[in-house]
């Protein structure tokens, strides 16, 4: 097959999203609800970007300070026009139009809701839509309702757009629907907006009326059946955004599987757009990675992990954890139920072992943080141990304060370091001990009541309890034996 020509850029893109979504019951704009940590018109925004349009512009309409102020966050350069009243799809795109120089060459319209659409599938649409005057999207469904009809003529060609409203019986019984995507001729869609009229059921100017206009003026129109019909899927309710959710995750999670990722369920890995994975890497089963969070070849995170923004760099472990903001160095060990938070960074071969938690601390080479202890504001130098129970007692009502733990140091279990304080070079700490002032390299700081045993006070004070039973069982036993 000769090599086709590359895809002209179109002239424009826009993209729909005045409406409110009134069946989300959200006071969120639909729009701006989110799939894999990106908003539906965000998702929309990225395939239409990947077009290289010369413009690219979203319409406003409902909420539309928050929408704008929303695109102007996108990574994608986008403009937003402003449909004072929802009057219809095609008063939409009129309104999209009136913000723009008068274009020459394509225009495509896609919808706000629409979040799975794939840049391959729209290619193909530019690709089909030639010299056409207007070519739009269709998808063959299994439930058809609520959608525009697509309407052909004996020979296969298209007719007419139909609204469920304003179809009969036959009409109502066709499974293939417009998909809300169109590629038109920007002159000829300017002028055919101007004939729309408001004479259906919704009194609504219908951008699928442009169709039917059209073909009444022997313009050449045509429609390109999508592969998956499910790229097409719009989103109306939650029920619908969280299918919208199961699609995308799928989507994803083969790609990395294909990308060298081991994943054992996929079915309960949710990964947002926005993460990088290295070959290599294995997801056990429950796993949530948010934001820009990346993970290194080798690298095992789960079960039932969520890690937000946070690296982890290869052959690192991180099992039932909640990370946030956080780096985990190379083949270090994280959980279970480890609660890593921000500006936490864990050097290579480091650990932060069960119910630990740690927050703006840097703890270096070969250190250890193996059982609940919380680490907060500190710096641990390499190769230190901290013992189990500790805390770093870094608030004092009014401010924070920093601990420094320095190299090869062993602190003993449930030991407080009551910031600000030092812990020198290989210095230890008694179990037990609160720390209040610095400890010099090598020492063992020691701050701790001494202990006295009582003899005899259970006998005497709580006579005729098990307690004072078992002792003076064991009391006869220990004198017996003499
Ligand atoms: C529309 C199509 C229908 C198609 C379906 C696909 C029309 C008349 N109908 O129906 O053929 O099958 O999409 O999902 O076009 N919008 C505005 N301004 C308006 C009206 C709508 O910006 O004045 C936006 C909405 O926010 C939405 C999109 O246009 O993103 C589609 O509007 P909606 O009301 O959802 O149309 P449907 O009835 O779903
Ligand atoms: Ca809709």
């Amino acid at each position: 097959m000769p090599h086709r020509t590359p895809m002209n850029p179109p002239a424009a893109v826009i993209i729909l999203a005045a409406g409110q979504g009134t069946r989300m019951r959200s006071s969120t704009p639909k729009v701006l609800h989110t799939l894999a940590g990106r908003s539906l018109l965000g998702h929309v925004a990225h395939v239409a970007a990947e077009l290289n349009p010369q413009h690219l512009v979203a319409v406003v309409g409902h909420e539309a300070e928050r929408v704008s102020a929303h695109l102007a966050e996108l990574e994608v350069p986008i403009s937003a026009a402003r449909q004072t009243e929802q009057r219809g799809t095609g008063d939409a795109v009129r309104a999209a139009l009136q913000s723009l120089p008068t274009l020459e060459g394509t225009v495509v319209v896609l919808n706000g809701d629409a979040p799975l659409l794939t840049p391959e599938t729209l290619r193909q649409l530019i690709d089909e839509h030639g010299d056409n005057a207007a070519t739009v999207l269709t998808a063959l469904v299994p439930n058809p309702t609520g959608m525009g009809r697509i309407v052909r003529d004996a020979t296969g060609a298209l007719n007419a757009i139909v609204e469920e409203r304003d179809a009969d019986d036959t009409q109502r019984a066709i499974h293939e629907v417009n998909s809300g995507v169109f590629a038109f001729d920007a002159r000829k869609l300017q002028a055919t907006l101007g004939k729309l009229t408001t004479d259906n059921a919704q009194n609504q100017e219908y951008l699928t009326d442009v169709i039917a206009l059209l073909r009444a003026a022997n313009e050449p129109v045509g429609a390109l059946q999508a592969h998956d019909y499910r790229e097409t899927l719009g989103c109306n309710d939650r029920a619908e955004l969280s299918i919208l959710a199961g699609l995308l995750r799928d989507r994803l999670n083969e790609r990395w599987m294909r990308a060298g990722v081991t994943m054992i369920d996929p079915a309960t890995i949710w990964l947002d757009v926005t993460v990088e994975l290295a070959p290599d890497v294995i997801l056990e089963p429950g796993v949530q990675l948010k934001g820009v969070t990346r993970v290194e070849s080798g690298a095992i995170v789960g079960p039932d992990s969520t890690l937000v923004d946070t690296t982890v760099a290869a052959q690192a472990r991180v099992v039932r954890s909640h990370c946030v903001g956080a780096r985990v160095g190379p083949s270090a060990e994280v959980g279970p139920f480890a609660y890593l938070r921000p500006q936490t960074d864990l050097g290579k071969d480091t650990k932060a072992g069960a119910f630990v938690e740690v927050k703006n601390a840097t703890v270096g080479e070969g250190s250890k943080v193996p059982h609940l202890t919380y680490v907060g504001d500190a710096t641990i130098g390499v190769h230190s141990n901290i013992g189990a129970s500790s805390v770093f007692v870094n608030y004092d009502g009014v401010d924070k304060h920093h601990t420094t733990i320095g190299d090869h140091c062993r602190t003993g279990s449930d030991t407080m370091f009551v910031a600000p304080v030092t812990i020198g070079d290989g210095a230890y700490t008694a179990a037990g001990t609160v720390i209040t002032i610095d400890v010099p390299p090598g020492a063992l700081a020691v701050a701790r009541a001494p202990q006295r045993n009582l003899e005899g006070w259970v006998q005497k004070r709580r006579a005729g309890s098990a307690a004072a039973l078992a002792a003076a069982r064991a009391t006869q036993h220990i004198s017996g034996e003499k």
